[in-house]
This record gives structure tokens, C-alpha cells and sequence, in this order.
């Protein structure tokens, strides 16, 4: 293996969001381009293995120190010719969900994503040869750069590897006591202000931007977003002390399971060329949804998401009885805060026939909603990419989105000539409001709205493009990463 993804999550294996989605789509492009690449990521409770073959491949994958007397069952699965690799303890991993029930995050994380961590590197250890390129996603895999680190001092099996850290949301930072510092196993000297402490506070992706040797993020525009204080979260000084190391890449899109010409989830296919399939699907989810015929001919406008803050939930909440009076449906689903469900339930009861809500997660759903609804609604108020903007381009359901991070990077805005969707400055409900309306009167006149999906479905945003830049920033690593000839 070249190139060695340490994740939390991958497709179809594990999901919570966009970050699973990009696991298992970039690996398979890094392979494609004559790259050996592997995954290794936390073996839950609630795996989905599918048609997938886990085997055990080790059942005393030792840790080390703090865990000197403790083992890691190590399993794998050839995923497309990918080898996936998966750290299996029961204790840590074997639980309802990933990171957090609705009480709040699991008390002992820390521990959780360092012995991954840890036992993520002595798996790699025992092999014969090792990675070049060892390529690390958000907090749950930030401490590898650190231990590295210290590692490749000392072992000069390491002396060839570099490290990459991928951050696919800043937000979420892996920050806890500095208690946990001084038992995880790091040198003391890495308890500084350029190293893993953050406010007296230990933070595991800190520690992932201190130490790794190339820093990315997914997408150009949130690349320079969090060199600032509005979107930095408190890392833009580490950020901008280390930009000189900081590159933007665009996520792809996986086409092999988002594209409606051919999608299992779907009623009906249908492609830019024949769009009445399209239709055929609307009608379809406006039955299974009880929502009124009258909708046919009206706008649908379709949310998927976490319930969070970061979606703009909260905006959509505010204006639901405005976009109510615009005489259109509304399709909502998502799962996330208890408060914004709650909410949202409510108002489905207010509105019957027009407001559809379904609180949970549900993979085949949202491809109906793709695919179903005419508009999609994506009001974040950050986004470092966003994956589900670029499905809904392909879908033909144009995007009213914030002109944030990734949004503002794949959608060409309304009155552009070769406009895909809508944006608007400022997540703020006036300006939302302002915005679908916009979409809603172009929709009436019905010649340019066809001509607007049709460049939408068009747009290409291919994982063999972001795969090629990701080689160039292994390179920068100082990574000797080249095809294999066999
Ligand atoms: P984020 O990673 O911030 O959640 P992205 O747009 O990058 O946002 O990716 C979200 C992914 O999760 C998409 O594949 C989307 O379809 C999926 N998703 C989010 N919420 C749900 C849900 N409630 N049910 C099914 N899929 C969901
Ligand atoms: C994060 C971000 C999202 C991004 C995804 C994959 O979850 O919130 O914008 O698309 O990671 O990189």
C-alpha cells in the first residue's frame, strides 16, 4: 500500500454524512490512477457489511502503551479491490451510534479515537512495508500525524511516510481535558500551543493540523473561509501560521450511486435527456407522502440533512409559514436536534397535503427526494463542501443555497447565463425567503427553468479530478508516491 486513508467512517459501511460518502469514493480514484491504497477505519456495532466478506486477519494487534496489555481484533474486507481494514473492540466500538447518543457525546471518545488511532498504527507496523502517504480525516484520526511524529524519530521504518490531514468540518474539533493528554501516550513535549493544547484544553485535531506534513480541506473557498474568524473556530491561527501548507480540494461525486439514469432507489430513470421521468418521480413521492395533487404543477422544494445549526435548519424553520403562502410543497428530511425535530413535526401538522417531514435516516429516501423534489434547499451557514448540492445538480432539482464554502464553488447563481441554482450573501431568513422566491418565479416561466436543469444535470464534478490534486499535495507532502507497474 501507498496510500493509507485512517477514517471514521466510509460508504457503505458506515455513515453519518458526507465524510462516509468521500471515503468511499476517494480511495477507489487515489487506486484507479495506479495507486495501492487501503482504508483502515473503527469496526461499530451496526456495521453495514452487505455483500462485503469480513475476514479476522488478527485477533492480537497490539496497542501499546496506554493500553500495554490490550489487543485489537483487526478484520478485512476487499471493498472494489480496496483493502478496508477494520480495528475491532467491542467495548469502544460495538454501540447504537458512532459519536454520540441524544444525551450528548460519548464520555470516553478520547479514548475511543486514540486507541483507533494507536491501534490503526500498529497494524500498519506489522507490515512489510510502509505507506508513503498516510492520510488522515477530522478530529477521530487527528492524534496519528502526532504520534507519528514521535515515531519516525526513533523507527526508521516510518522515515518514508508523510502524513496528510483531511478536514471535512472544522467544527468539530475533538477538544477535551488536558487530563486525557497527559494518559494518552504523547510525549510531554507535545503539550504546547503550536502542539496538541488548545485553551488548556487537549484537541485531537489540532494535533492532526500541528503535525501532519500536508494540510486540506474540501473545497477551495472554505480553504481560505477558516484562515479568518468567522469560519476558523478558533484554529484560523494555527491555520494561517501554517497555510503554506493549506490546499483546497473539491470533493467529487460519486456518479456510481448518485445518477438518476440509473439509481435502484428510483421509481423511474431518467437522464437530461429525457426528463419525464423526473416528473414520474415527483408524482410518485408526492403520493407516498400524502401531499396534495395540486402539487404537481408546483414547486416542490426538498431539504436533506443533519438537523444542525451548520444546515440552517433553524432559517427554513422561521420562514415555513412564508413558503407556505407561495402556495408550494415542502419535503423535509433529516434527524439531528431534538428541539428543530420536534418542531418540524409540528408544523407538518399545520400544513397537511404540503408539508411532508420524516425525521430519521433514510438512504433511499433521500435519492427519492433527489430526484422527486423540483428545488433543493440547502440554507447552511457553513459548509466546507456539501455533497448533497452537487447530487441535486445532477438530479436537476437546482440548489437555493447559502454563496458559502463548497456551495459557492459548485453552484453557478441565478441570473449568470450558465446559472445551475441560487444563492444569497448571508444565511439570514430575509434573504433566503428572497431567494426561493426567486427560484419560484423562474420556475413559472417554464422554458428557462428546463433550460436551468438541464445545465444543472450537466455540471461533472468527478473524483478523478480531486484524486489528481490530492496526488499533487502527496508529492508536496514529500511523498514518493507513483504507480505501481504491476
Ligand atoms: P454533511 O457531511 O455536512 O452532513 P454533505 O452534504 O457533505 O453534508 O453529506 C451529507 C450526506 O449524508 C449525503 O450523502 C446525504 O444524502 C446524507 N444524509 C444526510 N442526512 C440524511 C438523512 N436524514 N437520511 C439519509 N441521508 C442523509
Ligand atoms: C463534512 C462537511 C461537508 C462535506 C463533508 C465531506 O461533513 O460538513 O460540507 O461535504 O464533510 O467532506
Amino acid at each position: 500500500t501507498q496510500v493509507l486513508f485512517v477514517t471514521s467512517e466510509i460508504y457503505p459501511f458506515s455513515k453519518t454524512g458526507g465524510l462516509a460518502d468521500v471515503l468511499g469514493s476517494l480511495p477507489l480514484a487515489i487506486r484507479d490512477r495506479g495507486i495501492p491504497a487501503a482504508v483502515i477505519t473503527p469496526f461499530y456495532g451496526r456495521l453495514r457489511t452487505g455483500n462485503y466478506q469480513l475476514r479476522l486477519v488478527s485477533d492480537d494487534c497490539p496497542v501499546g502503551y496506554p493500553w500495554p496489555s490490550t489487543t485489537a481484533e483487526i478484520y478485512q474486507a476487499d471493498y472494489e479491490g480496496v483493502p478496508v481494514y477494520f480495528v475491532s473492540r467491542g467495548e469502544y466500538f460495538d454501540r447504537r451510534y458512532y459519536y454520540n447518543t441524544h444525551a450528548g457525546d460519548y464520555f470516553d471518545n478520547c479514548e475511543r479515537f486514540n486507541f483507533f488511532c494507536r491501534a490503526a498504527l500498529s497494524w500498519i507496523r506489522r507490515q512489510g512495508e510502509a505507506p508513503k502517504i498516510i492520510h488522515c480525516n477530522d478530529w477521530q484520526s487527528g492524534l496519528v500525524p502526532a504520534y507519528l511524529e514521535f515515531m519516525r524519530r526513533n523507527d526508521p521504518y516510518w522515515r518514508e511516510t508523510r502524513t496528510v490531514m483531511t478536514i471535512h468540518n472544522l467544527a468539530f474539533q475533538g477538544r477535551f481535558s488536558s487530563r486525557l493528554f497527559w494518559e494518552s501516550g504523547l510525549p510531554h513535549e507535545a503539550w504546547h500551543m503550536d502542539g496538541v493544547e488548545y485553551y488548556g484544553d487537549f484537541s485531537l485535531l489540532k494535533a492532526g493540523i500541528a503535525y501532519s506534513d500536508m494540510i486540506t480541506t474540501v473545497s477551495p473557498s472554505y480553504a481560505r473561509e477558516i484562515l479568518g474568524c468567522d469560519f476558523g473556530c478558533g484554529l484560523e491561527g494555527i491555520l494561517s501560521a501554517r497555510s503554506y501548507r493549506l490546499r483546497g480540494i473539491l470533493n467529487g461525486a460519486d456518479y456510481g450511486v448518485w445518477d438518476p439514469r440509473d439509481d435502484k432507489f428510483l421509481p423511474c430513470a431518467y437522464g437530461h435527456e429525457e426528463l419525464s421521468g423526473k416528473h414520474r418521480c415527483k408524482q410518485m413521492l408526492l403520493r407516498e407522502f400524502c401531499l396534495s395533487d395540486m402539487l404537481e404543477d408546483r414547486p416542490l422544494l426538498g431539504f436533506i440533512g443533519r438537523l444542525r445549526d451548520q444546515k440552517g435548519i433553524d432559517l427554513l424553520i422561521e420562514i415555513m409559514s412564508r413558503i407556505m403562502d407561495m402556495g408550494v410543497g415542502v419535503i423535509v428530511l433529516g434527524e439531528g436536534d431534538l428541539s428543530y425535530e420536534a418542531r418540524l413535526l409540528e408544523l407538518m401538522e399545520e400544513y397537511p397535503g404540503r408539508l411532508a417531514v420524516q425525521v430519521g435516516y433514510t438512504e433511499d429516501l433521500a435519492h427519492r427526494i433527489q430526484a422527486g423534489a423540483d428545488i433543493f434547499l440547502m440554507p447552511s451557514r457553513y459548509e466546507p463542501c456539501g455533497l448533497t448540492q452537487m447530487y441535486a445538480l445532477r438530479y436537476g432539482t437546482p440548489p437555493v443555497a447559502t454563496a458559502v464554502g463548497g456551495l459557492r464553488d459548485t453552484i453557478v447563481p441565478h441570473p449568470d447565463t450558465r446559472s445551475t441554482g441560487f444563492t444569497f450573501e448571508r444565511s439570514e431568513p430575509g434573504q433566503f425567503l428572497e431567494a426561493i422566491q426567486r427560484a419560484v418565479s423562474l420556475f413559472q416561466d417554464q422554458g428557462q427553468w428546463q433550460a436551468m436543469v438541464m445545465r444543472a444535470m450537466q455540471e461533472n464534478f468527478t473524483w478523478d479530478k480531486a484524486a489528481e490534486k490530492y496526488l499533487e499535495v502527496y508529492r508536496e507532502a514529500g511523498a514518493r508516491v507513483q504507480p505501481d507497474p504491476t
